[in-house]
């Protein structure tokens, strides 16, 4: 059997599976493409949530990373949200924990605490508010002037959100070990190879690629931007997944990653054989205690509310 009979087979007892157990598939823009290609929905962490708040199906198979699926069952107590691989986490995510939080807010008393939306459910459920990367500026925008914030995990993001908004922000030494393989000398060799080419990057980057990039943007604001931009060639400084839906969209466009090493081994963990493995066997599933799940529930609706 050559590999795309067996892919079939894998899908055509996914899709079937799926139907009897009323599931719904979402996946996240950096998943493998043959991933993506069998999803309900492929999207950014934003829009991720968003459907899994609206969903009418009873489980829901998120192929994406550990704190997606939280994120989902923080949203959805009542379904069952499976992860095809239980071991597929976000480093960034556990570059802080609910303790070192709780230190963290007794050195800065007062300050509100803004989350990305990478964190467990227990950094969210000692935070003030979460945001993505589609929001973080929009939200810290609608803080009270003069209120002293803390932002988690991301330095980078907090740092991005921060010059784009003029807040002052104390920020968390995390960062994301994909993004930063993302360097400013491969974007200025690429600007001279294309001149007339677009560079779009994600705001999880170093500020000096930031400093270079026509746009920053969400996983689902680059989709839109390369749909939308008159520019036939874009350098995209992110992970390599995303290419997979910017082709098949736009055949017309060249899109050239700034790195072919941008890769999160996490997001590739999550493969046509585990979907149907978890279907069938309705596990790993993820679910968060209640006790946390309302706390951090506070955080992600402050969020949903700014939309
Ligand atoms: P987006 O919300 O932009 O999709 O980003 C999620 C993520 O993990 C980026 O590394
Ligand atoms: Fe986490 Fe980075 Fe992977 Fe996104 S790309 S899930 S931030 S490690």
């Amino acid at each position: 059997m050559n590999s795309s009979d067996s892919d079939a087979r894998l899908i055509e007892g996914i899709l079937r599976l799926k139907r009897e157990r009323n599931a719904i598939i979402l996946a996240h823009n950096y998943q493998l493409g043959e991933v993506q290609d069998i999803a309900d929905f492929v999207g950014d962490s934003l829009e991720l949530s968003q459907k899994a708040a609206q969903t009418g199906a009873e489980v829901i198979v998120f192929c994406g990373v550990l704190f997606m699926a939280e994120t989902a069952s923080i949203l959805c107590p009542d379904k069952r949200v499976l992860l095809p691989d239980i071991h597929a986490g976000c480093p960034m995510a556990d570059m802080i924990t609910a303790e070192g939080l709780r230190q963290k807010k007794i050195e800065h008393p007062g300050a509100t605490v803004v989350c990305y939306i990478n964190s467990s459910a227990e950094v969210k459920a000692e935070s003030d508010v979460c945001c993505t990367s589609a929001n973080a500026a929009n939200i810290v925008e609608k803080l009270p002037e003069g209120r002293k914030i803390l932002f988690v995990p991301d330095q980078y993001l907090g740092h991005y959100t921060s010059t784009r908004t003029g807040r002052e922000m104390i920020l968390w030494p995390g960062f994301c070990p994909t993004h930063t393989r993302i360097k400013s000398q491969d974007i200025i060799r690429l600007k001279q190879e294309h001149p007339q080419a677009k560079v779009v990057v994600h705001p999880e980057c170093r500020p000096d690629v930031i400093a270079l990039a026509d746009e920053v943007l969400s996983t689902g604001g680059i989709r839109r931007f390369a749909r939308s931009t008159t520019a036939t060639e874009v350098i995209v400084g992110t992970e390599i997944g995303m290419l997979h839906r910017l082709r098949k969209e736009n055949p017309n466009k060249s899109f050239i990653p700034v790195s072919e090493q941008a890769v999160c081994p996490r997001m590739k963990l999550i493969t046509l054989e585990n979907v149907l493995w978890s279907l069938e066997e309705m596990e790993p599933e993820v679910k968060v205690p209640e006790e946390i799940r309302l706390r951090a529930k506070a955080a992600v609706d402050k969020m949903l509310e700014v939309g």
